[in-house]
């Protein structure tokens, strides 16, 4: 028969097939979450962060510095965990504006929340490509001061 001469020819090809098929289904689906944590993280903003630096991340005049397009934000990769958790106090200067307020840090938030918002931060508002993992985020806050 035709389709027996298929699969004998054919068959042993399965054994390899079923494992690249699993593999790009685990792909799609840790793909898709990656996706619903970019959402998570925007939540996340808009819950705890966006009421002092505003809806799209563009701070409020003098008092409040931005976090879109910031080069704070870009130049200092490795101190956002720490801000976010256990706050900050000025003088800093952000986009060439000094700011010398305090941001209280958000102790509630854990590692997780924590890289989801950094992430929505870095890659939808500053041009970055890559994503934190939780590992990152957690060396950082073992280092904050
Ligand atoms: C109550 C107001 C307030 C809230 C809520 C708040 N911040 Fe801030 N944030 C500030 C102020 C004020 C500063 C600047 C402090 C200074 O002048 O030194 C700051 C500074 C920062 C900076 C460094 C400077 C910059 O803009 O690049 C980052 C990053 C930041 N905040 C992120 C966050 C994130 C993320 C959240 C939410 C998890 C958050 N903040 C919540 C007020 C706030």
């Amino acid at each position: 028969m035709f389709s027996k001469r298929i699969f004998q020819k054919y068959g042993k090809w399965l054994g390899v097939l079923t494992p690249v098929i699993m593999l790009i289904g685990i792909w799609i689906y840790s793909s898709g979450s990656g996706e619903a944590r970019g959402r998570r993280g925007e939540v996340l903003y808009a819950e705890h962060c966006a009421s002092c630096h505003g809806n799209s991340g563009e701070g409020l005049r003098k008092l409040i510095p931005p976090v879109r397009a910031s080069d704070y934000v870009k130049e200092n990769p490795e101190k956002l965990a720490c801000i976010i958790k256990y706050g900050t106090r000025g003088p800093m200067t952000v986009n060439g504006q000094r700011y010398s307020g305090a941001m209280e840090g958000i102790s509630r938030l854990e590692a997780d929340e924590i890289r989801d918002i950094i992430n929505y931060m870095r890659i939808t508002w500053n041009g970055e490509k890559e994503a934190y993992s939780l590992k990152d985020v957690r060396s950082q806050l073992d280092a904050c001061l």
